[in-house]
């Protein structure tokens, strides 16, 4: 474990834009938080833990301490008859570990195939995809608090996983560093959940599905809708799908019929944001320079086609918040952590 100065982040983030760190260094194992911990440096400095770099927006010069999550490791902890318990190190690529349960037949993640991304970083934002999300598989989640040096364990319940969120967001001012994941996964399941667009890909019975297909279903319909990071830089959605009340949704309706909205609890209703923002004319949009743009098969992807830097990019985040708050009054909140 060797701390290195002024270090080039433009491979650790999926964006794929020039950043260096003042501090970088990689964490291995728990016990390589601990001297860090102990030299008090991640009190005079500020301090970044990063996993796959695929959802943050990185700034050109990051004047503190990265700590790159690179713990590795899936473990079989329990076998029972109807499922199985694993832990699984937080540096571990996400999809590697969807691809292992799911060659193992187990139900719970096959949704979640190609995510970019560590494992380590699932339950921060309670990734979830094709009407499944992660929180629903998470048993508890181990951590090291750098304030302090102690090993804590969240269990479920204490996580408070909601859409795209979870206590780690902001848990303990940011000091919680998440060592590794416990996960329960099935062997069987008495209602086989596949959303509408995943069924419809497959063009088979439900009786019929086994969580491989439902697996090779989402990786098409991700191709052909979402940019691969290694070939053309980006970070997923950029915003959340906001959530409007009742009267707010009817009230969008009347003015834009055609406009998609989900149910949610708490009379609720979801919004894609990815609609509203190719409504306010976004997809396809490039920038002058050519360097950064808008997807064009998915307005809710910004993608940098050349050397964009982190601010033109939070420039047109900006840019697109307040024209869809100026055309249908809805503030769009981020998805992607902005440094
Ligand atoms: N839509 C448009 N124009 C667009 C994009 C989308 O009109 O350019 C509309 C379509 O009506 C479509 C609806 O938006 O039916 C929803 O689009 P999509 O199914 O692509 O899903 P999404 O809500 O945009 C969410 C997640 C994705 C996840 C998909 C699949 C969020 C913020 N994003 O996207 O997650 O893969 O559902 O379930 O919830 C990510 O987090 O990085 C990510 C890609």
């Amino acid at each position: 474990m060797a701390m290195k100065q002024n270090f080039s982040l433009k491979e650790f983030n999926t964006f794929g834009i020039r950043a260096v760190a003042k501090h970088f260094v990689e964490i291995h194992a728990d016990d390589d938080l601990f001297p860090i911990v102990e030299s008090g440096m991640l009190r005079e400095n500020s301090f970044l833990i990063l996993g796959g770099g695929s959802n943050i927006l990185l700034p050109e010069f990051y004047d503190g301490v990265v700590l790159r999550n690179c713990i590795q490791g899936i473990d079989v902890i329990q076998d029972d008859d109807d499922a199985m318990v694993f832990l699984v190190g937080a540096g571990e690529n996400w999809n590697d570990f969807v691809d292992y349960s799911v060659d193992l037949g187990l139900h719970g993640i096959e949704a979640l195939a190609l995510i970019p991304g560590t494992v380590g970083a699932c339950p921060v934002q309670n990734i979830g995809a094709y009407g499944l999300e992660a929180a629903s598989s998470i048993v508890e989640v181990n951590c090291v608090d750098l304030d302090t040096g102690h090993r804590l364990v969240f269990a479920n319940a204490q996580c408070a996983f909601s859409y795209r969120d979870s206590m780690f967001k902001d848990g303990f001012n940011g000091n919680l560093f998440i060592t590794s994941v416990k996960f329960k996964l099935r062997k069987y399941v008495d209602a086989f959940f596949v959303s509408e667009e995943v069924r419809k890909e497959l063009r088979l019975d439900i009786d019929m599905i086994a969580p491989r297909h439902v697996r090779d279903a989402v990786i098409q319909i991700r191709q052909r809708k979402l940019p691969d990071p290694r070939l053309v830089g980006n970070a997923g959605s950029i915003f959340k799908n906001p959530f409007v009340s009742t009267a707010n949704c009817a009230r969008l309706k009347t003015k834009h019929p055609q406009m998609p909205s989900y149910r949610m609890p708490d009379e609720l209703f979801k919004v894609p944001a990815g609609w509203l923002i190719e409504q306010a004319g976004w997809k396809g949009w490039i920038s002058e320079n050519r360097h950064f743009g808008v997807y064009q098969q998915h307005a809710l992807i910004i993608v940098n086609y050349g050397d964009s830097t982190a601010a033109e990019l939070t420039a047109l985040i900006k840019a697109i918040r307040h024209s869809v708050l100026v055309k249908f009054g809805v503030q769009l909140e981020e998805e992607v952590v902005l440094l």
